[in-house]
């Protein structure tokens, strides 16, 4: 039986330069749907990154350059639609009808609002709560994206899971009081990779200064790998797995990003022979690094040519967005007006 070809939207905040994080967590996924045939929206969450920038001409231009990138990875705006969640400002407007159902009790329990909450001191000033409204509502904002298009599925990375799941209730509660207006989208599967950073930390993160970028040249990818802390401390045991050519074994954190991403990038042969090593405690450090280097910079050469390439310029990125929108306006209009 054929699979149902739902329809799929994520949102990317506008970060910059794109990281391993980034692909194996989420560019892959997208790319992946892409070419299963689905419908597939993805939009720059430019109203999201509005609680967090601060130089409007440097946001821009890291705005083209991440779409630059991402169609360099091989997301297509011929099949995907592409566009920036200001450019359809009917957002606004749905998210303000479902600010007016959503519990501010809901919207306190949501991890980033929490996680921002847990770091200002006690003793606020005499405006009290410094945070924004817009980050208590975050949560509804995305809710509007997702439930505008009628999307079916949200492929989101685990820190976002919890942020779609109150789309999902907010949109239950919606058609429970109004009837079936909105479409509920599917729960979202677990399976999302997260990988670490190049220190070992158990997220690769722009602000934690420990990425590897799709974009780094052939010195810069040796240099970052090269500075990875490889301990000669006895090496622990490894764990029993049932799938022994892609387990990870239990090592010190940052080898293992070593091994993790050696994994996903070099044939499998290559990563047991390495993995050989490490189970007879041999010494190859040194070796691993170069090998894993020259890995990265073989995947990152024609994302580095096609990012540059003639076709892919900063008016070819404002073209597709124009074009795009074009195309998911009439869908989220008639949204808002049902
Ligand atoms: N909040 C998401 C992030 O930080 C981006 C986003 C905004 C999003 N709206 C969305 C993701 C809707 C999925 C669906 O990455």
């Amino acid at each position: 039986m054929q699979e149902k070809r739902g329809i799929i939207l994520s949102g990317i905040r506008p970060t910059g330069r794109l990281h391993y994080g980034n692909y194996f967590g989420a560019i892959a996924k997208f790319i992946e749907l892409q070419e299963q045939g689905h419908c597939c929206y993805y939009f720059i969450a430019d109203y999201h990154a509005l609680t967090t920038i601060t130089d409007r001409q440097d946001y821009l231009r890291q705005t083209i350059d991440m779409l630059r990138t991402y169609v360099a990875c091989g997301l297509d705006p011929a099949k995907s639609v592409i566009y920036r969640q200001s450019d359809l400002p009917c957002t606004a407007e749905l998210s303000l009808l479902l600010g007016m159902i959503t519990n501010i009790g809901h919207l306190e329990r949501g991890t980033t609002y929490k996680d921002k909450m847990g770091k200002i001191p006690a003793t606020k000033g005499p405006e009290g709560n410094p945070l924004s409204y817009g980050l208590l509502g975050y949560p509804v904002l995305m809710a509007a994206d997702i439930l505008i298009v009628r999307a079916d599925k949200v492929p989101v990375g685990d820190d976002q899971r919890q942020h779609v799941e109150m789309a999902i209730d907010i949109a239950q509660k919606f058609n429970y009081r109004f009837g079936e207006v909105l479409n509920v989208p599917e729960a979202v599967s677990r399976n999302a990779l997260r990988l670490p950073g190049l220190d070992g930390s158990a997220k690769m993160g722009k602000s934690d200064n420990n990425t590897l970028d799709l974009l780094d040249d052939p010195k810069t990818v040796l240099q970052k790998i090269k500075g990875v802390q490889t301990t000669t401390d006895p090496l622990p045991l490894d764990t029993d797995s049932d799938d022994p050519e892609v387990v990870i074994p239990k090592m010190p954190p940052s080898l293992g990003v070593l091994y993790r991403l050696l994994s996903l990038l070099a044939p499998i042969e290559v990563y047991q022979d390495f993995l050989g090593k490490y189970r007879r405690g041999e010494k190859f450090y040194g070796m691993l690094k170069t090998t894993l280097a020259e890995h990265v910079s073989k995947f990152n050469a024609p994302i580095i040519e096609r990012f540059n390439a003639p076709g892919n310029d900063d008016q070819s990125v404002r073209d597709f967005l124009r074009a795009n929108v074009a195309k998911v306006t009439p869908v989220a209009l008639d949204t808002v007006e049902s």
